[in-house]
């Protein structure tokens, strides 16, 4: 479960407490198992188990299990007008499209419609954890919140600050957006479900620090966030360095600073719990500054491509070690569904591979390395996982953290995934290793939500087919 090492186990064995959602061990050969599954057990508790407290299941030959998916940025509101407007650069498009609908979440009745829809298409899609953008009304925030809870996803939940550059009909003023932000984490925090402890993992879904980006923000405020963010230990998310006439528009609103992760950096947004979308267009004192405060990247290519931003050099993130993982960004990115962030990174990487070849750019060999399956999946769930600070309870299926995990079936009705008893030599394929991963590869470019046929979330089965 490392960067460029994927672990696969073809007949590995997985344990699950049910009360905690906790994965009690993970054996690598089922077959080599000591002698019984209760000798395992009790290895890995320390006490003995009663057989009758043991339910097991095996899976069919065309089944496996693997980390939920973790989308780093996304907007929930946004998937009201999903699809729309991608001929349009950023700042248009979110004054045309964008703020207007996202001011019809004052209605509550309108929220609780369009959130609903958008926990069921990402937890269907495989999205166990999500770091959603609400809009800026209370309300409707407290009613994802609420959704999510039910769902039983987990997440990250910003009420959105925007005291400035927008339209009159979407906007608060310094000292609305600062009660209301209190207010949200006071009452995410008072309906947190009974015996539920704030650091437990039982405690699915948090508030986040999010000023929209340093447009939306004055200095004064972005400040202020800052420091509630530190007062009340939470995590930040916001938008960097997305598109060229955004940067230029930062530079003129904050003359007084040197760069846009500046604005940020004197803010005192950036720490170690931040993330920061998109991060297409950095300059090296930028990137300094932002691997000295050890920030997370979120990579969301679906939207840099489709709304003209450009293409952010993941490859170059990972080897300078930053944290990265992937954001869907509806709707700036028109697919909600992380294997399709994953199969827009391949692209977006592939295009910039090719482009460094030819020009002789690349580094060296390795800054000219394709990304590959590991790395893929790496960026969709654990990179992802310590982008948002949770690596310690999620983001693979290691022993002592949560079981938030996919049931994957390569062969069910309509599957996408090329059926593999119509080739000879793949027929008779005697490695079970390489057979899983040509099988997952193929996954990866081609499965969709007629293969995810199981979603689970502390364990809890929150989604099935
Ligand atoms: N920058 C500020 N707000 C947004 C948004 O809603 N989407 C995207 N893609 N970029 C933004
Ligand atoms: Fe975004």
């Amino acid at each position: 479960s490392g960067l460029s090492r994927l672990s696969i186990l073809p007949n590995g064995l997985l344990c699950v407490d049910n009360e905690t959602g906790k994965i009690v061990g993970v054996h690598n050969d089922s077959k080599s198992a000591p002698e019984s599954l209760s000798a395992l057990l009790k290895q890995w508790v320390g006490k003995p188990v009663d057989e009758s407290e043991i339910k097991s299941v095996r899976l069919k030959d065309t089944q496996f299990l693997m980390p939920g998916f973790i989308d780093t940025h996304t907007h929930a509101p946004q998937f009201s007008f999903i699809g729309l407007g991608h001929d349009l650069p950023l700042m248009d498009w979110l004054e045309k499209y964008t703020f207007p609908h996202e001011s019809d979440f004052k209605d509550l009745d309108n929220a609780r419609n369009l959130y609903e829809s958008a926990a069921s298409f990402t937890i269907r899609n495989g999205t166990t954890c999500a770091a959603y953008y609400a809009t800026i009304h209370l309300e409707s925030c407290l009613t994802l919140v609420d959704i999510l809870r039910k769902r039983g996803q987990r997440a990250f939940v910003g009420k959105v600050n925007m005291v400035q550059n927008a339209p009159d009909f979407y906007i608060e003023t310094l000292d609305e957006t600062m009660d209301a932000t209190v207010k949200f984490i006071e009452e995410v925090a008072r309906t947190r479900p009974e015996g539920v402890t704030q650091d437990s993992p039982l405690d699915i879904v948090k508030p986040i620090i999010t000023p929209r980006f340093a447009p939306s923000c004055t200095m004064e405020c972005l400040k202020k966030l800052a420091k509630v963010a530190k007062e009340h230990n939470l995590p930040i998310q916001t938008h960097l360095n997305e598109n060229r006439s955004e940067i230029e528009f930062v530079a003129s609103q904050f003359p007084g600073s040197d760069s846009y992760a500046g604005v940020y950096g004197e803010a005192g947004l950036l720490t170690d719990r931040t993330v920061l979308a998109h991060c297409v267009h950095n300059t090296e004192p930028e990137l300094k500054m932002m691997k000295e405060k050890n920030v997370g990247i979120s990579h969301c290519p679906n939207s840099n491509l489709s709304l003209t931003s450009g293409m952010c050099d993941v490859r170059r993130f990972l080897l300078s070690g930053f944290k990265v993982g992937l954001g869907t960004d509806v709707s700036g990115g028109y697919s909600p569904t992380i294997m399709d962030a994953m199969r827009m990174a391949a692209t977006t990487n592939r295009a910039l591979t090719a482009e460094k070849i030819a020009s002789k750019t690349g580094l060296n060999e390795e800054d000219t390395t394709p990304l590959g399956v590991p790395e893929l999946i790496y960026l969709a769930t654990l990179g992802g996982a310590q982008v948002l600070g949770l690596e310690s309870q999620v983001g693979s299926l290691e022993q002592g953290k949560q079981f938030d995990a996919l049931l994957i079936d390569l062969e069910t009705e309509n599957s996408p995934v090329p059926a593999e008893n119509v080739t000879p030599s793949v027929k008779n394929e005697k490695n079970a290793l390489t057979k899983w991963q040509r099988r997952i590869e193929q996954f990866l470019y081609l499965g969709d939500d007629r293969n995810i046929t199981n979603v689970f979330v502390n364990g809890r089965l929150i989604h099935s087919l």
